[in-house]
């Protein structure tokens, strides 16, 4: 990326800072952030998506505890564990189906508790940081295990490796690198001749998430509608899929972006390798299997409205008329058996040895 290098930063005066993150509802067209000051607007973010992606709203979820951790203190001189329960309730209120929500608040939350008064603020801050780093790395981790997959299908090809993704399972879902498209720039990176066919990714379009942030990286990229990859798997135009996810059940079950499970059903008919990229914090041992994965319902006007630039302005545009019926879960179940394998930042796993993955 030219003007962001990461996701999300702080701004303002240490020891305590805020937080500012990329406005994700704003790209492909502007290229906006927004500074969070206190709990409810980091909520709000991640609610409305502002930021996006499971490993970021993970870890801004664990600077919204701390922001709401400092404001009791600089306002009453007071912090404790009602109040750290409180945000922390507040904060997994907002998306359901992401696991790394709860995994970092849990320990978040059980790490503060450690601590009293204002040493709880800078705990909180260094649980936060702890967070962000280690997304870093293993973002940077999934890139080395998944690179090889990639090298190998370009020895044994001519022409550029062509990788479907859908969604946005990038940096801007995480910190740096991201997900699905770590390897993807790890190989690029290497000089391995590439090319990826990007899901538009409806109702929401984090497909062009996807599509703005290779271009950052000069990775050359092709934005195709949701339902054209079946034609291309069938006419060998697709040598892997890979995509992110937003929790892998014990028994490897993948929830992900709504038409993941289409994606995986066809590169399962026509031999076409699908993998899933994830943090080991998007494992998830104590749900059993995908159907017991909270789905995400979201508002119908992501189908009814879409955001477009029309004579220079962006603005919502409707493309049906208002009070048409809608249904809008936002992640859908991948079985287990139509994965190849899922590359973690502890090594590559498959749907036999994916309950292993701690
Ligand atoms: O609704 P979103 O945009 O938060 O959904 C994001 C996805 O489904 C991603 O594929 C997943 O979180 C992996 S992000 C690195």
């Amino acid at each position: 990326m030219t003007r962001f290098s990461e996701s999300l930063w702080l701004v303002g005066k240490d020891p305590w800072p805020d937080v500012e993150v990329i406005d994700q509802r704003k790209l492909p067209f502007e290229e906006a952030t927004l500074i969070l000051r206190n709990l409810e607007e980091t909520a709000r973010a991640i609610e409305t998506m502002v930021v996006r992606g499971a490993p970021l709203i993970g870890i801004t979820a664990a600077y919204g505890l701390y922001l709401a951790l400092r404001n009791a203190w600089r306002e009453d001189g007071e912090v404790n564990d009602v109040l750290v329960e409180k945000s922390v309730q507040r904060l997994l209120n907002t998306r359901p189906t992401a696991v790394n929500l709860q995994h970092v608040l849990k320990d978040c939350g059980q790490y503060v508790s450690l601590f009293e008064g204002e040493e709880k603020v800078h705990r909180a801050l260094e649980r936060a940081h702890h967070w962000r780093t280690l997304d870093v790395k293993s973002c940077s981790t999934i890139g080395d295990v998944g690179l090889p997959l990639i090298r190998h299908i370009a020895q044994h090809k001519k022409g550029p490796v062509n990788i479907l993704t859908h969604c946005n399972a990038g940096r801007l879902g995480c910190i740096r690198w991201g997900t699905a498209l770590s390897p993807i720039y790890k190989a690029h990176e290497e000089g391995i001749d590439l090319h990826v066919w990007v899901d538009e990714t409806r109702p929401r379009n984090q497909g062009l998430l996807t599509a703005w942030e290779l271009g950052q990286e000069g990775v050359p990229h092709t934005v195709i509608a949701d339902n054209a990859g079946g034609l291309l798997m069938m006419q060998g135009k697709v040598d892997m899929v890979i995509v992110g996810a937003d929790r892998v059940a014990r028994n490897g079950d993948v929830a992900n972006k709504i038409g993941t499970y289409l994606k995986a059903l066809t590169a399962y008919h026509h031999r076409v390798p699908f993998y899933v990229a994830l943090p080991h914090t998007t494992f998830d041992p104590d749900v059993g299997r995908g159907a017991d994965i909270p789905i995400e319902y979201r508002d119908g006007k992501e189908i009814t409205t879409l955001r477009a630039r029309c004579d220079g302005h962006i603005r919502p545009a409707a493309v049906m008329p208002e009070g048409t019926p809608t249904l809008n879960p936002a992640f859908d179940i991948t079985p287990a058996r139509y994965v190849t394998a899922y590359v973690t930042d502890r090594g590559l796993f498959t749907p036999a040895t994916i309950h292993t993955l701690q």
